[in-house]
C-alpha cells in the first residue's frame, strides 16, 4: 500500500548536511520510504493516500541518542542547593546525586517507573522524536538493572517510538559495594550482562569513566565483558576531567563517546579512526553551568561525527525537549543549525548502530519523519523550546499524541 506525501520541501540528512529537495514528493510503502525527489520526477503509480503537507519543511524523525529517561523521583532539591553553591561532585560525595536516586529507583515498581517514564517520553515525541536510546544505570544490581531495561523495552513496545536499550550497571558503585569498585566491575562482568544479555534487555553497554565514577582499567574490563557477548560499547568520558576515556572507546570500536568537554586532539584522531561518534550533550553543560567546552574546532578537523542528545536524567539534564538541545549546541557550543540537526538525526543514528535503516530521508530507509510548519530548517535550532505545529510521520503512519 503506497501513500504519497507531497507539497513540501524535504532536509533529507543524507551525508550529514541538509541535502535539500525543494518541492519534494516523498512516498512511502508500509513502513519504508520507497522514493523521495522533486515532484516534477514522481514516478507514476497508484496511491492509497494522498497527504498534503502544506507547505511544510520535512526532516528525519529526531532522535536522541543519550537519555536515562528510567528513573524514580527528581533531583530539584539538588538544583536549589547548587544554586546555593555547593557543587555537583559535593552532592555526590556526600550521598546524593545518582545514589539518591538510585534509592529512589530501587523503591520504585515496575509500574511506577513505566508511568513516569512514558510522561517524559511523551514530551520529546510531541517535539518529533521517533527514536530514542535508554540507559540504565540507577538500578546497579542485577534485579533493578532488569526493572529499568524492562520498562525500556516495554515503552518501546507501548508507545509510537523506537527504543534502544543502554546497560549503564557501570554508572555509580552501589552501597553494597562500598569501596570495592573491583568487585562490582567483576560482578558486572561475570553475573549482571550475561544475565541481561541473555534476557534480550541490551543493545549496547556504557559505562561513567570519571574520578567520581570508575577508572579507565575497570571500564576496560566493562568493555571486554560486552564484547564477549557480542555487544557494542559507549562511553560517558571527559565529562569534569580527562582520564582519555574517549581514546579507550575508540580502542573498542565504540559507537560514540558521550560529554567530551575535557577531550583532547588526540581523542579526537582516536575517535575519528574508529567512526566512534562524539555525542556532546548541552543541557548538562548548562546545567551545571560548566565553562569548560568541547574541542568543536578539533572534532570538525578530524571529521568526527558529532551527534546532540538530551542527556535526560534527574541529576544533570532534566531536559524534555530536543530541539531545545539544538539551540544550545548552537548557542553554547557554536554549532551551525545545520550541524546540530544532523546531530540529532543521522549521526545521532550512527551513534545507535542504526544508520542502515533511520536518520535520513532515503529510499530503502524506514519512513520516520517529521513535516514542521516552519519558515526554514534553521528554525529548528532557533526557536527556544515551545510546541512547533507540526506532523510526526512513524513507519509510515502518523502519529498522534
Ligand atoms: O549523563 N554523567 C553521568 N551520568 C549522568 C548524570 C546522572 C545523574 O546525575 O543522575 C549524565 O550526566
Ligand atoms: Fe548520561
Amino acid at each position: 500500500m503506497k501513500t504519497l506525501w507531497q507539497h513540501c520541501h524535504v532536509a533529507t540528512m543524507a551525508q550529514g548536511a541538509y541535502s535539500i529537495i525543494e518541492d519534494a514528493a516523498i512516498v512511502t510503502s508500509g513502513a519504508h520510504i520507497e522514493w523521495v525527489g522533486p515532484r516534477s520526477e514522481l514516478p507514476s503509480g497508484d496511491f492509497a493516500a494522498v497527504n498534503d503537507l502544506n507547505g511544510a519543511w520535512v526532516t528525519p524523525g529526531l532522535i536522541d541518542c543519550h537519555t536515562h529517561t528510567v528513573f524514580g523521583g527528581n533531583r530539584s532539591d539538588e538544583f536549589e542547593k547548587r544554586l546555593q553553591g555547593v557543587s555537583y561532585a559535593e552532592i555526590a560525595a556526600s550521598g546524593g546525586g545518582i545514589a539518591s536516586t538510585v534509592r529512589a529507583t530501587r523503591a520504585a515498581s515496575e509500574e511506577q517507573l513505566f508511568a513516569s517514564a512514558a510522561r517524559r517520553l511523551k514530551s520529546l515525541m510531541r517535539d518529533g522524536v521517533t527514536s530514542v536510546e535508554i540507559k540504565s544505570g540507577y538500578g546497579l544490581d542485577l534485579a533493578n538493572e532488569g526493572k529499568m531495561l524492562r520498562v525500556a523495552r516495554r515503552l518501546g513496545a507501548e508507545l509510537p517510538i523506537s527504543v534502544r536499550t543502554t546497560c549503564l550497571a557501570a554508572h555509580a558503585l552501589p552501597p553494597e559495594y562500598k569501596d570495592r569498585a573491583d568487585d562490582y566491575i567483576d560482578h558486572i562482568c561475570a553475573e549482571m550482562l550475561p544475565a541481561l544479555a541473555a534476557e534480550g534487555l541490551v543493545d549496547a553497554v556504557d559505562a561513567f569513566c570519571e574520578y567520581l565514577a570508575f577508572s579507565p582499567e575497570q571500564v576496560e574490563r566493562v568493555f571486554v565483558t560486552a564484547h564477549k557477548l557480542g555487544l557494542p560499547v559507549k562511553l560517558h568520558a571527559e565529562q569534569l576531567s580527562s582520564l582519555h576515556g574517549s581514546s579507550l572507546a575508540a580502542r573498542y570500536q565504540a559507537l560514540s563517546a558521550d560529554h567530551l568537554e575535557f577531550m583532547d586532539e588526540d581523542d579526537a584522531i582516536a575517535m575519528a579512526k574508529s567512526g566512534t561518534v562524539a555525542v556532546l550533550l548541552p543541557g548538562a553543560f548548562y546545567f551545571l553551568r560548566e565553562t569548560q567546552l568541547p574541542p568543536m574546532e578539533a572534532l570538525r578537523k578530524h571529521g568526527v561525527k558529532i551527534a546532540i542528545a538530551s542527556d535526560l536524567n534527574p541529576g544533570t539534564s532534566p531536559a524534555l525537549s530536543v530541539r531545545l538541545m539544538l539551540n544550545m549546541a548552537c548557542t553554547c557550543f557554536r554549532m551551525t543549525p545545520e550541524e546540530a540537526l544532523a546531530g540529532a538525526t543521522i549521526h545521532a543514528a550512527t551513534a545507535l548502530g542504526m544508520a542502515d535503516t533511520h536518520g535520513s530521508i532515503e529510499a530503502g530507509k524506514v519512513a520516520d519523519f517529521v513535516a514542521w510548519q516552519i519558515d526554514r530548517p534553521a528554525d529548528l535550532s532557533y526557536w527556544l523550546g515551545g510546541d512547533l505545529e507540526k506532523r510526526v510521520v512513524r513507519h509510515g503512519v502518523e502519529t498522534s499524541l
